[in-house]
């Protein structure tokens, strides 16, 4: 059993730093200062989010009979939010420092750094003047419309904490819609925000992300196994993208420590560099949510079962992923650092992001191997035009090609293919309209024919 309070801050501080070098995250705001808790994903970080987001989409939603899709607003009613209990008690417990001024979470209070004394945790300096702990709810509040009067609560509106809350409140169109019958999910990528007391530790705790949350829709008595089979199905997703199952472990979160109305709930947790941390949580939620919405909205939210002609509140099994987490993991999870050898005994350190090829933000490189042979590069185009519709292609012919070999590596491009004068049929007629293509792991090197190129491709990437 792995170390959960290992840490590796160095291997941390060099992802950080290749994640800006080549444009996976970047501080928002950075230009006049940097915005705290947000982040904008660059080209790379933009692909890779947009690979992970609609992997779990396809598998979730469009390979599934049994879960539909939804997109609901952003910006929430305040009624919504007082019936789920997001404005009674969405909070985190907060204390201030009456010398430095900082607010710190009263829970993590010392494992934080003190801004009067950087070499020493909040609470820990005899300067450190502690207030008690007060609860700061988390939820970012606006007002509605160009006349909103302050005081009006009906023109008051939330940014969503969660994307869970919409689903809860288009269930009852959604059944009635769509045809569906229990056991049923709905499905929702999309942004959601919290104004977190000290964000950290890179983009994991962030104060504007992205959820990818399954609301599961079953008959009481199938809450506890569905919850067990929805563990196992979030478990195998992680394993398609990349993250291997040793590195995952599963917190069956105890009694006392879940929400009041949770059954059971399990954390899935992934050995990050500063040590493992929540990237899912399965929770059985039992009626809770429905009921709370059906008194909150006066409307009627149970289900007819027409077979048993049974009348209730369905239960909900809710796995709840951070997209921006699973981003993250697979950064951390992607890094390596290989010492090579050349024949001559030197050494040389290749960094290579290993990412899955169906997460990788660019899936093969296009290589002439002369810029200036005209043949080559008509032809190098060609094949870019040609995979362009179906993946992520970068075209490359500055340098020499071990030099862009290096940088596709360092960006987790798992193939790179070099149009050479093979190519062009100099190497004999049986060579003639073959690329070499070069394997990102092994660094390994075949020919294939272009014509084989798109399918063969098809086969990994997807
Ligand atoms: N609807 C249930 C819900 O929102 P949660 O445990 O509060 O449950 C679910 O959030 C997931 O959302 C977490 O496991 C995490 O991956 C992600 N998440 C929550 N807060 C986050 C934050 N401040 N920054 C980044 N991701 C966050």
């Amino acid at each position: 059993m792995a170390d959960k309070t290992n840490t590796d801050p160095q291997r941390m501080e060099k992802i950080v730093s290749l994640c800006k070098r080549r444009g996976f995250i970047f501080q928002a705001g950075e230009l006049y200062g940097g915005l705290n808790g947000c982040w904008d994903y660059g080209p790379l970080g933009a692909e890779l989010k947009r690979n992970l987001k609609d992997y779990w989409w396809r598998t979730t939603v469009q390979e599934r009979d049994d879960v539909v899709g939804m997109d609901g607003a952003i910006l929430t009613m305040q009624q919504v939010l007082v019936a789920s209990g997001h404005v009674g008690g969405f909070s985190d417990p907060m204390v201030d420092c009456k010398t430095c001024k900082g607010r710190f979470r009263a829970d993590n209070v010392a494992s934080m750094q003190c801004p009067e004394k950087p070499s020493c945790c909040v609470g820990g300096s005899p300067k450190c003047e502690l207030t008690e702990a007060r609860e700061f709810n988390l939820m970012f509040k606006t007002k509605m419309g160009a006349s909103a009067d302050e005081n009006d609560p009906n023109a008051t509106a939330y940014l969503r904490p969660e994307t869970a809350q919409s689903i809860f409140v288009q269930y009852k169109n959604v059944l009635d819609s769509s045809r569906v019958k229990l056991p049923f999910g709905i499905a929702q990528v999309g942004k959601s925000f919290r104004n977190e007391i000290n964000p950290r530790n890179y983009t994991f705790r962030s104060r504007e992300f992205e959820q990818m949350e399954i609301e599961y829709f079953c008959h009481p008595e199938d809450g506890m196994r569905l919850t067990d089979e929805w563990l196992e199905t979030r478990l195998k997703f992680y394993e398609e993208i990349g993250i291997p199952r040793t590195k995952l472990h599963i917190l069956d979160v105890p009694d006392g420590e879940r929400a009041f109305y949770s059954q059971k709930t399990y954390d899935i947790e992934y050995e990050f560099p500063f040590g493992v941390q929540e990237l899912e949580g399965v929770a059985y939620r039992t009626d809770y949510d429905l009921g709370v919405h059906q008194k909150g909205s006066g409307r009627p939210l149970e289900y007819f079962d027409e077979e048993t002609k049974e009348k209730f509140l369905p239960h909900v099994v809710e796995p709840s992923a951070g997209c921006d987490r699973t981003v993250l993991a697979l950064i951390c999870e992607a890094f390596d650092e290989e010492t090579l050898t050349d024949d001559k005994g030197k050494e040389d350190v290749r960094t290579v992001m290993r990412f899955t090829p169906r997460m990788a933000p660019i899936k093969v490189g296009i290589f002439p191997l002369l810029k200036k042979n005209e043949e080559q590069v008509r032809i190098a185009k060609e094949i870019q035009k040609k995979l362009q519709p179906w993946m992520n292609v970068f075209y490359d012919d500055s340098g020499a090609v071990g030099r862009r070999y290096r940088r596709q590596d360092e960006v987790g491009t798992p193939y790179g293919i070099t149009i050479d004068f093979e190519t062009l049929g100099e190497g004999g007629e049986e060579l003639k309209n073959t690329v070499t293509l070069r394997h990102r792991d092994s660094m390994e090197q075949e020919r294939i024919a272009i014509d084989a190129l798109l399918p063969w491709l098809l086969e990994r990437v997807r």
